[in-house]
C-alpha cells in the first residue's frame, strides 16, 4: 500500500476516540493551544486561518474561539467529520473542515489566508518539505504569516526509551530519507492502535531551506527543552509542558518559527 495512504488508515482508527477525549476535554475548559502558541501567535481576531493537519480539530477550535475564522485541513475524512462535529458540539460556528492530502491541497481547494498554521506531531508525517513550503506561500496573503511549533528535527533522533533515563544516543539517523516504519499509531490522546505508519524524519535546514526556497523570510526560529504531553518528557513544568529534568537546558525537545513572504 502507498505510504500515504496507509498513515491515513492508521490515523482514521484514532479518529472517534480522539473526539471523545477533546470533547471531554473542552467541556471541563481543560483544553487550550500550547502555551508557547499562546505566547508568540499574537492577537488573530478577525483573522482567516488556514490549520494544517487538524486532526479533530481541537487547535482549529481553540484558535477559532480566539476569534480567528479557521478552516482546517486533514488528509482523513473521519478526522473532519469528527471535527466538524466536535465544533457543532461546542457550538463554535467560525470554523470548517477540508479532507485533503497537504501534498495536494493547492489542487484541492482555493483561498488566501491571513495564517497558515500547523502544530506539535504535524512535519513528519508529510513525504515531501519542498511541496509543503511551497503549499504555505500558496495560501498565504502577501501580508500574512507562517506559524509552526513541532517537534525538534534533533529530538526525533533519538532514542525516546533511553531518553526516559537522560541517556541520549541516536536511534533514528538524523540525515535519513527513507520514512521510519512503525507497527503502532497515537497513544497520546487513546490508547495506541495496531496499523503500519511511516514517519519522515526532517532537519533543521531541510525545514528552513523550504519555506525560504518557497519565497518566505524566517523572522525567528525559536529551540525549546520542553514539549506538549504525549510528545515525550518525562516531568511536567509549571504550564503543563513536559521535559526530562537530566536533560533540561541540554537537549531541544521542540521548536518554533515564524515566517513570512519576502
Ligand atoms: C499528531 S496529529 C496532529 C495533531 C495536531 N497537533 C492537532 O492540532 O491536533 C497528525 C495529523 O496529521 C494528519 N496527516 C498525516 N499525513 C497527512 C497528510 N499527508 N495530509 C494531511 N494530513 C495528514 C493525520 O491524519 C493526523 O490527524
Amino acid at each position: 500500500m502507498d505510504k500515504v495512504e496507509a498513515n491515513k488508515k492508521a490515523w482514521g482508527l484514532l479518529a472517534e476516540d480522539h473526539y471523545s477525549n477533546y470533547k471531554r476535554q473542552f467541556e471541563t475548559n481543560r483544553y487550550a493551544l500550547n502555551p508557547i502558541v499562546q505566547r508568540e501567535l499574537g492577537d488573530i481576531a478577525g483573522k482567516k486561518v488556514l490549520h494544517l493537519q487538524c486532526n479533530i480539530g481541537a487547535d482549529s477550535i481553540a484558535l477559532a474561539k480566539l476569534g480567528a475564522e479557521v478552516v482546517g485541513v486533514d488528509l482523513v475524512p473521519d478526522n473532519t467529520y469528527f471535527a466538524a462535529r466536535l465544533a457543532q458540539d461546542l457550538g463554535i460556528a467560525a470554523v470548517r473542515f477540508v479532507t485533503s492530502d497537504i501534498m495536494e491541497l493547492m489542487d484541492n481547494h482555493q483561498g488566501q489566508y491571513d495564517l497558515v498554521f500547523t502544530s506539535d506531531g504535524a512535519v513528519g508525517w508529510l513525504p515531501d518539505l519542498k511541496r509543503w513550503g511551497q503549499t504555505i506561500r500558496h495560501f498565504l496573503k502577501d501580508d500574512g504569516f507562517f506559524y509552526v511549533h513541532d517537534a525538534h528535527p534533533f529530538y526525533l533522533a533519538m532514542d525516546e526509551e533511553k531518553l526516559k533515563d537522560g541517556l541520549t544516543a541516536i536511534k533514528y539517523p538524523y540525515f535519513q530519507q527513507e520514512p521510519d516504519e512503525d507497527s503502532t499509531i497515537g497513544g497520546y490522546a487513546c490508547e495506541a492502535k495496531e496499523a503500519t505508519n511511516y514517519f519522515w524524519m526532517y532537519t533543521m535546514s531541510g525545514l528552513i531551506n523550504s519555506l525560504s526556497e518557497a519565497g518566505l523570510f524566517i523572522e525567528y526560529l525559536h529551540e525549546y527543552d520542553r514539549c506538549v504531553p504525549g510528545m515525550g518528557g518525562t516531568t511536567p513544568d509549571g504550564e503543563g509542558l513536559l521535559f526530562y529534568p537530566s536533560l533540561e537546558k541540554a537537549l531541544p525537545l521542540t521548536f518554533s518559527l515564524k515566517a513570512i513572504p519576502r
